[in-house]
C-alpha cells in the first residue's frame, strides 16, 4: 500500500542557518566602551593638556614618572585597548556599509585587522617595556 504520509510543509529542507549574537554583542560593546572612553579619554585630555601646566610640562621625565605608577599604566592600557577595538569595530561597520564589492570589503577588513594587531601589539609592548633609564 502506498505511503500516504505527507511531509510537514513547514519542515525546512536545509537546517536553519546557525545564527550568532556577534552583532548584538558588538552593538552593546560600542555603548559600554563609549561610556568608559568618556571618562578615560576626557580624563586623559584634562590631565595631559589642561591641568597643572598642561602640555608644557610633558617631556620624557614626565612620562617616565607617570608610567612608574601601575595605576597610570593600567589607565593607558585600558584606554588603548578600548579605543582601538571601539574605533576598529566602528570602522568595520562603516566598511560593511559602504564597500560595494566583496573583494574590496575583504581587503579593507583585512587591512583594518592587521592595523589593530600592529597598534595593540606595539602599544602594549611600549607600556610594559618602557625603560626610564635608557642611555
Ligand atoms: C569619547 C567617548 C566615545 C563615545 C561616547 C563613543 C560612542 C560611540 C557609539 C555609541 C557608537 C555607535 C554608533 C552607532 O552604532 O550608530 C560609536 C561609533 C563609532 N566610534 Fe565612538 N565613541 C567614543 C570615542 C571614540 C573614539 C576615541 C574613537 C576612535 C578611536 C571612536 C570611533 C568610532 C567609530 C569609527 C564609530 C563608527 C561610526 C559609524 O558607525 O558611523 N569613538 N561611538
Amino acid at each position: 500500500m502506498a505511503d500516504l504520509a505527507l511531509a510537514n510543509p513547514r519542515a525546512p529542507k536545509r537546517p536553519a542557518a546557525r545564527r550568532s549574537n556577534f552583532e548584538l554583542y558588538s552593538w552593546l560593546f560600542m555603548r559600554i566602551s563609549g561610556l568608559a572612553l568618556v571618562i578615560l579619554v576626557l580624563g586623559h585630555l584634562l590631565i595631559m593638556n589642561v591641568l597643572d601646566g598642561g602640555v608644557h610640562r610633558i617631556n620624557f621625565g614626565f612620562v617616565a614618572g607617570r608610567w612608574a605608577n601601575p595605576f597610570w599604566q593600567a589607565w593607558d592600557l585600558i584606554m588603548l585597548w578600548l579605543a582601538e577595538i571601539h574605533g576598529a569595530n566602528g570602522l568595520r561597520t562603516v566598511i560593511n556599509d559602504y564597500a560595494r564589492k566583496d573583494g574590496t570589503r575583504f581587503w579593507l577588513q583585512l587591512m583594518l585587522a592587521a592595523s589593530v594587531v600592529l597598534i595593540l601589539g606595539v602599544g602594549t609592548l611600549v607600556i610594559f617595556t618602557f625603560d626610564p633609564n635608557m642611555s
